[in-house]
C-alpha cells in the first residue's frame, strides 16, 4: 500500500509540546497529524493519507451518527531510553479489529495494512512520543486510536458502502488520577453491557455507550469503574467498562473471567502468558460475584487487579454495590510484579522474551 503525506504547516511549537508532554493526562491533546484510509465496494481500500490533524466535515445523514456502525482499537507507542519507538503486539490489535469488523459488518482491513497505517502516523508524529529517561512520574506513552466508521450518507439500515478508517494519537500519562493506587469499583445491578449473540466481544462504540449510565452511577458512588455481570443471571463477572479483571488466590493460582461476551484484552492475553512464566497458573472460566465477595472475606482471594492498554495494570480496592461494601483484598504484591514485568518490557528495560515488541 502507498501512504501519501502532507505535513502540518503549523505544528505545535516545541515549548508547548514540552508543556503537554510534561503532564499529558489522558485523551486531551492530539498530535499534529492524522491518518485516513477509505473503502468502497468499487475501489476497495484506497487513498491512505497522513494529513494535518483537524475536524472532519460530515453530512448530517452519515450512517455512523445514526446506527453506530463503528469499531476502534487502543494501543500505545513507547519510547525506549535509546530514543527508539516501539508498539506492543500491534498485529493483535489489527486482528481484533478484523474480528470487530466482522461483527459490525465492515470490510476487512488486512493486518499488515493496519500496522503500516499506525506506523506511518507514529513516524510522522514521533516527537509526540514522550521520553521517560529522566525518571519522574514515568510511563508516559503515545496512545494510539485506530477507528473505522460508516461514512456513507444514507439513512437506510444496512452495512455502509463507504467506510473510513482513521488513526489519531494522543500523549498519555496515568489513566486514573493519583497514579497507581487501588481503584474502587461499582457493581451494576441494573445495567449489563453485553448479551449472548450481541457485540460484547467486539470493540465498538455502542458497548461504551451502553456502559455510560452505569459509569455515571459509579462516579456518584465515589467509584472509578463499573463491574458488569452477565445478562442472563446477573451473577457471573464479565469485566469493567474499559478493563479486564484477574483474581489472585492464596495458593497462587489466578482466575480471569470468561463468559464469551467480554472484550478479550491484549493486556489480558499477555498477562496470562507472563503470569505463567512467573510460576502462576491462570484459569479462564466463569467467576461469580459470590466467589469474589466470599473469597475476599475468607482470605482465599489475596489480590484483584484490572488491566487494559489505557489503564495498564491497576490494583482493585473496594467493591461497592447497593448491598454493601466488600473490602479491598489484602495485598498488591503480585499485581505490582506483573505490572513491572509488562511495563519493563514495553519500555525496553527488561528483555522481550516473547517477541511482542514491534519497532516503528
Ligand atoms: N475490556 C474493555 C471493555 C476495554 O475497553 C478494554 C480496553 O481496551 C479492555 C477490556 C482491555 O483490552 P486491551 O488490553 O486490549 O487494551
Ligand atoms: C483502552 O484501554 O485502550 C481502551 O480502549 C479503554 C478505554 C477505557 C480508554
Amino acid at each position: 500500500m502507498q501512504i501519501s503525506a502532507t505535513a502540518n504547516p503549523a505544528p505545535v511549537d516545541d515549548a508547548r509540546l514540552a508543556e503537554i508532554l510534561a503532564n499529558p493526562g489522558f485523551g486531551q491533546h492530539f498530535t499534529d497529524h492524522m491518518l485516513t484510509y477509505e473503502w468502497t465496494p468499487q475501489d476497495g481500500w484506497h487513498d491512505a493519507r497522513v494529513t494535518p490533524y483537524g475536524p472532519l466535515t460530515l453530512d448530517p445523514a452519515t450512517a455512523v451518527l445514526h446506527y453506530a456502525q463503528e469499531t476502534f482499537e487502543g494501543m500505545k507507542a513507547y519510547r525506549h531510553d535509546d530514543g527508539s519507538i516501539w508498539t506492543f503486539r500491534p498485529e493483535q490489535n489489527a486482528a481484533r479489529m478484523v474480528r470487530s469488523s466482522a461483527r459490525l459488518a465492515f470490510p476487512e482491513l488486512p493486518v499488515d495494512e493496519f500496522v503500516a497505517c499506525v506506523d506511518a502516523l507514529v513516524e510522522v508524529d514521533q516527537r509526540w512520543v514522550p521520553d521517560n529517561s529522566a525518571g519522574g512520574e514515568g510511563e508516559k506513552s503515545l496512545y494510539l486510536r485506530p477507528f473505522m466508521f460508516a461514512s456513507e450518507k444514507f439513512l437506510g439500515v444496512r452495512p455502509a458502502q463507504h467506510v473510513t478508517f482513521m488513526v489519531i494519537a494522543s500523549p498519555a500519562g496515568a489513566y486514573f488520577k493519583g497514579g497507581i493506587k487501588p481503584v474502587n469499583l461499582w457493581l451494576s445491578e441494573t445495567f449489563t453491557r453485553a448479551g449472548r449473540g450481541g457485540m460484547g466481544a467486539a470493540k465498538t462504540g455502542g458497548n461504551y455507550a451502553a456502559s455510560l449510565a452505569a459509569q455515571r452511577e459509579a462516579i456518584e458512588e465515589g467509584c472509578d469503574q463499573v463491574v458488569f455481570l452477565d445478562d442472563q443471571e446477573f451473577r457471573y463477572i464479565e469485566e469493567l467498562g474499559g478493563m479486564n479483571l484477574f483474581f489472585v488466590h492464596a495458593d497462587g493460582h489466578i482466575v480471569t473471567p470468561e463468559t464469551g461476551t467480554i472484550l478479550e484484552g491484549i493486556t489480558r492475553a499477555s498477562i496470562i502468558e507472563l503470569a505463567g512464566k512467573l510460576g502462576h497458573s491462570v484459569e479462564e472460566r466463569k467467576f461469580s460475584i459470590d466467589e469474589w465477595r466470599d473469597g475476599v472475606v475468607s482470605g482465599e482471594i489475596t489480590e484483584i487487579f484490572a488491566c487494559g492498554t489505557a489503564a495498564v495494570v491497576t490494583p482493585v480496592g473496594e467493591l461497592r454495590s447497593p448491598r454493601g461494601v466488600t473490602a479491598a483484598p489484602a495485598s498488591t504484591e503480585l499485581t505490582m510484579r506483573i505490572r513491572d514485568a509488562l511495563v519493563g518490557m514495553q519500555f525496553g528495560r527488561t528483555e522481550d522474551t516473547f517477541g511482542w515488541m514491534h519497532r516503528v
